[in-house]
């Protein structure tokens, strides 16, 4: 039985999509047994797997839609995968609610600012009412995507106030309820680059840049599955 990891968050475009996809493929070079599940009706994940398909892009990347209740759809799928992972939409929907009561692990992308932070308090609401119906409350993870890049001081790459900021009034509102995951993901064009490509950013060209959004990407798989991916050349990255 594999896991499920289910990338979703009720506001639209923190990056559920970019994540979803560029985690799968990362997985999939790991060696997994993986599936990408769009629960999303916007279609961007299943379109950018049909993209990686016609284009002949290897790996091949597995992904299915799955709307409405899918939820025991998903957990079946589980069984013939190491990892199912879901890309649950940007508003509160029966999908994300489905997506979130089967998942092993929730991860939901958080920009680093306000309006994103104020809503957390209906996400922790939807985990009440999910562990109200199933008993279970599944784990959670904040990733914070598209921060600005670690600046230099004093010889030593470190994020900016506004990223140290958002993550302590995460901490401090929600009282660890809502733990963020240490590795983050910056702004990089790379993402926006690799994705009509049908390509994750491990995948782009070796660039300065491309090397960093790699190494995000690289670590944020390394947290979340405690593994190192040595597959994944990171000498470079900067
Ligand atoms: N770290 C990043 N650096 C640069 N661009 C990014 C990053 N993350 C996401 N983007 C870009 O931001 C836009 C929105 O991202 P994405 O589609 O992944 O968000 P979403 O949460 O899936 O949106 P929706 O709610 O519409 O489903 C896309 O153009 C994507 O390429
Ligand atoms: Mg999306």
């Amino acid at each position: 039985m594999g896991i499920v990891i289910t990338v979703g968050m009720e506001k639209g475009g923190p990056g559920k999509t970019t994540i979803a996809t560029n985690l799968a493929v990362t997985c999939v070079i790991a060696g997994m047994r993986v599936l990408l599940v769009d629960a999303d009706k916007q279609r961007t994940t299943a379109t950018w797997a049909e993209g990686r398909r016609d284009k002949g892009i290897e790996p091949p990347i597995t992904c299915v839609e799955k709307t409405g209740k899918c939820g025991r759809d998903i957990a079946e799928l589980a069984e013939n995968y190491d990892v199912v992972i879901v890309d649950a939409g940007g508003h509160d929907s029966i999908e994300l609610r489905q997506a979130f009561a089967v998942a092993d692990l929730c991860i939901m992308p958080l920009r680093p600012c306000q309006p994103d932070v104020w809503t957390l308090p209906a996400m922790i609401k939807l985990l009440d009412e999910i562990e109200e119906r199933t008993g279970t409350r599944p784990q959670v993870r904040i990733l914070i995507n598209g921060k600005e890049a670690p600046k230099k001081v004093r010889g030593e790459y470190r994020e900016t106030k506004d990223t140290r900021d958002t993550v302590d009034l995460i901490d401090k509102s929600f009282g660890g309820s809502m733990p963020v995951l240490k590795s983050m993901v910056s702004y990089r064009p790379a993402f926006w680059r690799a994705f009509p490509e049908g390509m994750s950013v491990i995948e782009m060209p070796k660039t300065a840049r491309a090397e960093s959004a790699k190494e995000e990407i690289s670590n944020v798989f390394s947290e979340i599955f405690n593994v190192e991916l040595a597959s994944v050349d990171q000498s470079a990255a900067a």
